[in-house]
């Protein structure tokens, strides 16, 4: 493991399960525990729950479970170490590099990647002050950018011949590798390199930190591509990362305004709305929505308003609506983006536009409202049936109200009918769920996960012990005491005791959770279901003394048929009968415990 236990277990309390899960499933609450849809098997009505105070999930169909971790290594697809650090970034958590020596040398790598484009950066800025900046600065000029803007944003150029930057970098001693794993020389069939941006205007890409992790090129004329941007390097990971990040987060709104372009970001900045970013060229993540809901209160889309930009804004309202977003939507006029709109119209009316940015529920409805031609009964029915759909999923019950009102006078039907409708709907929703029903003992006949396997006689009754020991860790001294970790003979099991005695043997308080962060994810899954079998238990100190009895059992009778072997095969008389009185001693002891158990 390459991070101290309380790192890790940091991370997993900073990530509550819910609101991470909640992200990926529709949760509902029944009593102690949330039910959804299993998102590891195909199901129809949910047996996957989670219990919010044990901060893990399980499910009873396919029989996956785990802490958050481990949610996240399935759902995303990612080892332990990738899964950490997608929930560090989650909950804003720094990792520091690990001290292992690969990821130093990657973590070197990074520094000089780093660098390389800060030397790139100031290259294109000073190729864009240059004598041959001259038509690049008249484009941006004209675009309506100001000098402090340029210099703010760090934008530049890339001159026009075949390897100018490569060239000035390695006379500065770059090596060959680092240009090309920045991302700024492309090598070509016969092994030279070449500069990736020709002739463009640059706009330096910034993390929040404020290093140059990569570059945007736009061509001056009407040539295609019209951009051009670095590829995805060990420092730019283009879904996790926003542009204008850097100087939006500063801003004092505690909003965030998402738009298209880098033009877009940087006119917004420059008109004074100073919490405008921009995802890269690619359509909204989900990373980037939980950094978008870090950072601000309320975000703004702001897509341009032509059909390409209108279906990316519904993609991305479901991804904000998931990470737990607030969320407006701001439509501009005349199919223009942002740029184009204060160009034409200035600061002020795109302020404006602000205010009256619309919410969820109105744009949905009004998304709706475009797809019909309302002038036949037929599509006015339609349009109000869709109208309560999208009224019935809408979970806050005060804005639902006020919403239902709302649209009732707006197409003049009568309050009660639409209500009535919603209504409908939503106990539909609710009784398709109820369907489902926790039946204890055909669940447990459905048998352990087939994917762990463990010991036939002791597994099941040690990993119970290990549960009941993370319930209660006051029972540690008399477990300990009567089943040190040698004892174990499940070899998983003693895995995981060794862990845990350790842990409590140090005076640490060790929950299930907790436990869960150093298991792989069938462990993890076998854990969760031996909790689930047994979390129905009143008297924690009984069942424990029952399990031990049992596990006494079971080595007492593997004694007994060594001691059978051992009679069968001596001489000696005397010893025999030793032997066999042993052994009737051990069978007193046997029915003993068994009478108790
Ligand atoms: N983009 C890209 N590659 C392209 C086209 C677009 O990466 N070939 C990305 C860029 O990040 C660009 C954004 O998508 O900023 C929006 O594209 P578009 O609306 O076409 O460009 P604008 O930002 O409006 O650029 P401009 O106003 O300069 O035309
Ligand atoms: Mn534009």
């Amino acid at each position: 493991m390459f991070y101290p236990e309380e790192l890790i277990e940091e991370v997993r309390i900073r990530n509550d399960i819910i609101e991470v899960v909640s992200s990926y499933v529709k949760l509902e609450r029944k009593g102690r525990r949330y039910f959804g849809l299993c998102p590891f098997h195909n199901e129809k009505s949910p047996s996957f729950c989670i219990e919010p105070a044990k901060q893990f999930f399980y499910c009873f169909g396919c029989n996956k479970g785990g802490s958050v971790i481990q949610f996240i290594m399935g759902i995303e697809h990612l080892d332990f170490l990738e899964a950490l650090k997608f929930l560090a970034e989650r909950a804003g958590i720094d990792l520091p590099e690990p001290e292992d020596a690969g990821e130093k040398e990657k973590s070197r790598m990074r520094a000089q990647i780093l660098e390389v484009n800060k030397e790139a950066a100031r290259f294109f800025f000073s190729t864009l002050a240059g004598k041959n900046g001259a038509r690049a600065q008249g484009y941006l000029i004209k675009r309506g950018l100001t000098e402090k803007t340029i210099r703010q944003f760090g934008l530049g150029l890339a001159p026009g011949g075949w390897n100018d930057l490569t060239k000035a970098l390695l006379n500065k001693g770059a090596e060959k590798n680092l240009l090309l794993s920045s991302g700024l020389s492309i090598e070509t069939k016969n092994g030279e390199l070449v500069d990736r941006f020709r002739d463009r205007i640059i706009f330096p890409i910034f993390n929040i930190r404020g290093n140059i992790i990569g570059f945007g090129g736009r061509v001056i004329d009407g040539s295609q591509p019209k951009y051009m941007n670095s590829p995805d390097t060990p420092v730019y990971n283009k879904s996790r990362e926003l542009y204008g990040l850097n100087y939006a987060r500063q801003s004092k709104s505690r909003k965030l305004l998402i738009v298209e372009g880098y033009m877009d970001v940087i006119s917004l900045h420059q008109a004074g709305i100073d919490y405008a970013v921009a995802s890269l060229g690619t359509a909204l993540t989900q990373s980037q929505a939980w950094i978008l809901k870090k950072y601000a209160e309320e975000v703004i889309i702001a897509y341009d308003s032509d059909s390409a930009g209108q279906a990316a804004t519904m993609r991305g309202l479901d991804i904000l609506e998931k990470a737990g977003c607030n969320i407006r939507v701001l439509i501009i006029p005349d199919g223009k983006d942002p740029d184009d709109y204060i160009r034409n119209n200035g600061p002020e009316k795109f302020k404006n536009l602000v205010d009256r940015a619309i919410s969820l529920l109105d744009y949905k409805i009004r998304a709706e409202k475009n797809m019909y031609s309302l002038d036949t009964v037929d599509d006015r029915l339609k349009l109000l049936n869709s109208i309560a759909d999208i009224l019935a999923a809408h979970d806050n019950s005060i804005e639902r109200e006020l919403y239902t009102k709302n649209y009732a006078e707006q197409y003049g039907i009568s309050l009660e009918s639409l209500n009535s409708e919603v209504q409908k709907r939503r106990n539909r929703k609710q009784s398709g769920n109820r369907t489902y029903s926790l039946n204890k003992n055909t669940t447990q006949t459905r048998g352990l996960p087939e994917f762990l396997s463990v010991d036939s006689r002791y597994g099941e009754l040690e990993y119970m012990l290990l549960v009941m020991l993370c319930n209660d860790n006051r029972l540690f001294s008399k477990v300990s005491k009567e089943y040190n970790t040698g004892a174990y003979m499940d070899e998983g099991a003693r895995k995981i005791a060794e862990k845990l005695y350790n842990r409590l043997e140090q005076n640490k308080n060790c929950v299930l959770a907790e436990l869960l962060n150093v298991l792989d994810p069938k462990e993890a899954s076998y854990m969760v279901r031996i909790t689930e079998i047994n979390s129905g238990l009143e008297d924690t100190d009984k069942a424990v003394q029952q399990i031990l009895n049992k596990l006494e059992i079971l080595k007492l009778e593997d004694l007994q048929k060594q001691t059978i072997e051992r009679i069968k095969n001596e001489e000696d008389g005397i010893k025999r009968q030793e032997l066999g009185l042993e052994f009737s001693k051990r069978a007193e002891r046997i029915a003993e415990l068994k009478r108790l158990t």
